[in-house]
């Protein structure tokens, strides 16, 4: 099963969310990827976190884009997990595609635009994954889907991803409108003759975000390519 596993937030159950020994234990582990999210600061560097507000996991207080990377940098985003992880820092995206290397590892790179528009992420990511040579592993995602026709129109050769919770109807026509890689869809709406209709359009499933080993299993048999899951119990 792990060569399916895109582990959601890296290693997220066992390690602090989106950081570097969350994203280390998947590599160790033997995944075959991660998941990850990324904002931007005020000084655009690309910010390795889930919310736009960086209070839920680290000891700071703010929104990600009024604070410069000196001062991410200085915030504590291990000690609220657990007390052996104090002094992890937040990652950014640069780091993480350090880690990755030449290994081979996909890359599931989830755009945070959709609540805050960063003027230039689309841009500033691609540019990150096109130095270390990362795109041909990456998939770009986003719920924003104006964020994914931007990356297409900046380079048609990236990997898109599109996010969705509801249960569309033909969600493989509108894949294919945006010239999308993979549907990323929730997964209680993905069915067996959905994946196969996907499939056959040309279009990859990859399901968020599986709890169970159970379900990861179910939505395997039915073709998907990769599962992105809560990853780092037992399992
Ligand atoms: O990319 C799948 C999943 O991460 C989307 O939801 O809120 O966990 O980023 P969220
Ligand atoms: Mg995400």
């Amino acid at each position: 099963m792990k060569e399916k596993i895109l582990a959601h937030r890296g290693v997220s159950l066992t390690a602090p969310e989106n950081t570097m020994s969350a994203f280390a234990a998947a590599v160790e582990q033997g995944l075959a990827g991660i998941e990850l999210d990324v904002q931007m600061s005020k000084d655009g560097h690309l910010i390795v976190i889930h919310d736009e507000r960086v209070d839920r996991t680290t000891n700071g207080k703010g929104l990600v884009k009024d604070m410069t990377l000196e001062e991410i940098k200085n915030l504590d985003a291990g000690s609220w997990f657990a007390e052996k992880y104090s002094g992890v820092k937040i990652p950014v995206l640069e780091e993480v595609l350090e880690l990755i290397g030449q290994r081979e590892f996909i890359i599931n790179i989830e755009l945070k635009s959709g609540i805050i528009q960063y003027p230039g992420l689309e841009e500033r990511v691609l540019k990150a994954v096109k130095k270390c040579g990362l795109l041909d592993r990456t998939i770009l995602s986003s719920f924003n889907h104006y964020s994914l026709l931007k990356i297409k129109e900046i380079s048609e050769d990236a990997r898109i991803g599109v996010l969705y919770y509801a249960g569309l109807v033909d969600p493989w026509e509108y894949g294919r409108n945006l010239k999308a890689y993979s549907l990323h869809p929730f997964f209680p709406s993905v069915t067996e003759q959905m994946v196969k209709e996907c499939l056959e359009q040309g279009l990859q499933v990859i399901p968020f975000t599986v709890k169970d080993k159970e379900t990861a299993k179910k939505l395997i048999d039915f073709g998907v390519e990769y599962v992105i899951m809560d990853w780092g119990r037992v399992n």
